[in-house]
């Protein structure tokens, strides 16, 4: 409920930006016994007005909870690019939207990040979700199909409605914000709305049959080791470009282009 905007005001000035990361431990407290100096961690700040800094630094401090040790084989680079959007996929669908084996899903903006060129799609399969459904555009159609979606709907051909309309779906995971299930199910969005709370989503509950939930990520070990081990499993995570920390400029540009297809990624390590 509090856009970006705002959590970034929050912070202290001069603004420090930037959320996920992924890097070596250097320092380490007394008790943590997980990880030990020179371990490849990876992880995103938690979305709180509480954070006070940012990852496009040299240094930052995080609980060992809020990171994992990044897996043999996977680079730095797909390290930090998984984990917001991976973690926000996770904890919408099995956590807020109770998917388990056998049920049905309906992912909505399949081709987005969240999507992540349809990371959630892979995800759902992981869970053994029964059967995947995914809306996207013409462009991202075939990844869709390619990463495991049992029937994926054009929303550029066909109208999505009709498939809320028929509301045969267990879970539906909404990350536009733009849709509500009709009858039955949970809907869950990354677009929080008022309707999502207590006590209007019991009344909203009692009074329609629908059940409507919204998340804020929160970074935590466990699943980001789970996504590890999807990652060592053969889960993919498309990177559109790496750009060094002097060209952060031309990073923002590709990042806002509307062109890139996966994530840019921004490399600290080698200094401004
Ligand atoms: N609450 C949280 O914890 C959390 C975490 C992560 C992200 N988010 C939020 O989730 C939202 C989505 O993030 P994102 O990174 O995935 O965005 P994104 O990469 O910009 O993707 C947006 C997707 O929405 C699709 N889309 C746009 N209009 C649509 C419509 N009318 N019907 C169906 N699909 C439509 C686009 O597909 P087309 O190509 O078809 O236009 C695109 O694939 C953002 O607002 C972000 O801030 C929240």
């Amino acid at each position: 409920m509090i856009p970006g905007s705002l959590l970034h005001n929050l912070k202290v000035t001069p603004l420090d930006a930037g959320w996920y990361f992924s890097g070596i431990v250097e320092n380490i407290a007394e008790g943590v016994d997980n990880l030990k100096v020179g371990d490849a961690v990876h992880g995103h700040l938690q979305y709180s007005s509480k954070t006070k800094q940012g990852t496009l630094t040299d240094y930052i401090t995080v609980p060992a909870s809020e990171c994992a040790k990044i897996p043999e084989g996977i680079n730095m680079d797909v390290a930090a690019a998984v984990t917001t959007e991976a973690l926000t996929a996770i904890q919408a669908m099995r956590d807020k939207g109770g998917l388990s084996k056998g049920k049905s899903i309906l992912i909505i903006a399949a081709g987005g990040v969240v999507g992540t060129q349809t990371q959630a799609v892979q995800i759902a399969k992981v869970l053994k979700a029964g059967s995947v459904h995914a809306v996207c555009s013409t462009k991202d159609a075939s990844n869709a199909t390619k990463l495991g979606a049992d029937l994926v709907i054009d929303r550029t051909k066909k109208a999505i409605t009709k498939a809320l309309d028929a509301a045969s779906y267990d879970v539906i995971f909404d990350t536009t914000g733009k849709y509500a299930m009709k009858k039955g199910g949970t809907f869950v969005s990354t677009i929080p709305n008022i309707t999502d709370y207590p006590p209007f989503s019991w009344i909203v509950g009692i009074a329609t049959g629908k059940h409507s939930k919204s998340l804020m990520v929160k970074c935590n070990r466990q699943d980001l080791e789970l996504v590890g081990e999807w990652m060592k499993a053969g889960m993919t995570v498309p990177i559109d470009s790496v750009y060094d920390i002097k060209d952060i400029d031309d990073a923002r540009e590709r990042q806002e282009s509307g062109k890139k297809s996966g994530r840019v990624v921004i490399k600290v390590a080698d200094g401004w």
